[in-house]
């Protein structure tokens, strides 16, 4: 099939496309609040260990899967495997672990639509850290505003989506991913030249190991799989979207550093404001959108500021959103053969319904938990932590030991014309080290060994 039919016109616009999902909430809202919470400096370390032996040899074997397959989840296993159709399961955890995401993603992502508003309009002029903190509150817990807002944020993206992968996805993000960018240096320039900047960069710099336990190294690698969008699928359904003369290893290494460099720069945003202004950098997921505002109160053109800072998080929710939506929509027209259109709406309505259940049990359906955590909590936590490094070590398995390796070698050489010299050391790590660390590390943090 001619490849540039089926997906992206360009390598920058595959990297754009698959950096916008890596590059999202994930970066600015989750990675500073996890940070904060596992005793930063060491939590940095070891995620970027993750990121650099993990995050991109899985990142590869994602994409490989994809094009080799020309597949969406869930087909790809059945194309690549088609005597063993049980490897489908893969991509139905991808699927359930995408509805999922979306879901709980689509609540906090028109949080940061109400949050421009209130920005816009003065909503926190003159208030004080408790007032502030009361409006986060009030806001999440209350019926109907975080729907209305969520809604909004399923339109925007289904609107795009619904224009295609070369009109809309990889046009937009194209546009949105460069202005990500510049916003963010703009508040990482003004949140180092705070006074008492510096501890804050300490703590982001500065590994203590003293309070950092198995779970932290759990943490890290639910974080670096959520941020690089490793282990549900989607890199399977951008990779089938990437050119056949694409080197995988280049594209891998460009979105997992830029990634990479975003959080850090979020970091960078985030921590040398919160210790100027003697605010706690572990309040957890509060953190940008309790803590900030207070920050950018007490700071000169801090209304400026705030809105910059909400609609760079609005911008990169949605270059995440358009992905997540993207799996199930690719799916839902090869394999129940609908519509673009007819997938896109019926999917954004289930979404709807399950992140409006999510968006409740933060307010009035709160009583109800599981394991001791509300849906929302309970959806991030599977995903993130579970689901998604089982998901990579399901599929490290079915391509280092099941797939044929003289098939392997073909679809990262480009079918034998790159040289691809890294090949015995990334062989080694999705047969041998990849899978047990995810062993290791799904098991000594689920029992909390090392606690
Ligand atoms: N990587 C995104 C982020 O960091 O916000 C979240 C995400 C998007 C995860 C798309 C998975 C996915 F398929």
């Amino acid at each position: 099939m001619e490849n540039n039919q089926r997906g992206f016109t360009s390598n920058i616009g595959a990297i754009a496309a698959a950096a916008g999902s890596a590059i999202g909430l994930g970066n600015i809202w989750r990675f500073p609040y996890t940070l904060g919470q596992n005793g930063g400096g060491a939590f940095l370390l070891i995620y970027i260990i993750f990121v650099i032996f993990l995050g991109v040899p899985l990142m590869m074997t994602e994409f490989a899967i994809g094009r080799r397959s020309q597949s969406n989840v869930v087909g790809a296993y059945r194309v690549l495997s088609p005597k063993h159709k049980g490897w489908m399961g893969i991509g139905i955890l991808g699927l359930i672990c995408g509805f999922m995401i979306y879901s709980f993603y689509s609540v906090v992502a028109g949080w940061t639509l109400n949050y421009i508003a209130l920005s816009a309009t003065g909503g926190f002029a003159g208030k004080d850290a408790a007032a502030v903190g009361e409006i986060f509150t009030q806001f999440t817990q209350s019926s109907y505003l975080p729907l209305i807002t969520q809604a909004a944020f399923l339109i925007l993206t289904g609107v795009i989506v619904v224009m295609g992968v070369q009109k809309g996805i990889e046009k937009f993000t194209k546009i949105l991913m460069p202005i990500l960018f510049l916003l963010m240096i703009l508040l990482c320039v003004r949140s180092v030249t705070l006074d008492g900047a510096s501890e804050g960069l300490k703590f982001l710099f500065k590994p203590d190991f003293n309070n950092f336990t198995a779970t932290g190294v759990l943490s890290a690698l639910g974080q670096a799989m959520f941020s690089l969008s490793i282990g549900m699928g989607l890199l399977v359904t951008y990779g089938s979207y990437i050119r056949k003369n694409d080197d995988l290893l280049k594209t891998s290494v460009c979105i997992a550093g830029t990634d990479t460099l975003i959080a850090l720069l979020a970091g960078i945003a985030i921590f040398p404001a919160v210790f100027a202004f003697g605010l706690s950098p572990e309040s957890g997921p509060s953190l940008v959108f309790i803590t900030l505002p207070n920050v950018f109160n007490n700071m000169p053109l801090g209304m400026v500021f705030a809105i910059l800072f909400f609609v760079l998080l609005a911008i990169a929710a949605l270059t995440s959103t358009i992905s997540l939506l993207e799996i199930l929509v690719l799916w839902a027209v090869e394999e129940l053969k609908m519509k673009r259109i007819t997938a896109t709406i019926l999917i954004s309505f289930v979404i709807f319904a399950i992140g409006a259940v999510c968006s409740l049990s933060l307010g009035s359906w709160s009583d109800f938990t599981i394991g001791g955590l509300c849906v929302f909590d309970l959806f991030d936590e599977l995903t993130a932590t579970y689901f998604m490094p089982i998901g990579a070590l399901a599929f490290t398995i079915f391509f280092g030991w099941f797939y044929r390796k003289e098939e392997v070698w073909n679809e990262l050489s480009n079918g034998g014309t790159l040289k691809a010299k890294y090949f015995k050391i990334y062989y080694f790590i999705i047969r041998y080290i990849a899978p047990l660390a995810l062993i290791i590390v799904l098991i000594t943090g689920a029992l909390g060994i090392g606690n």
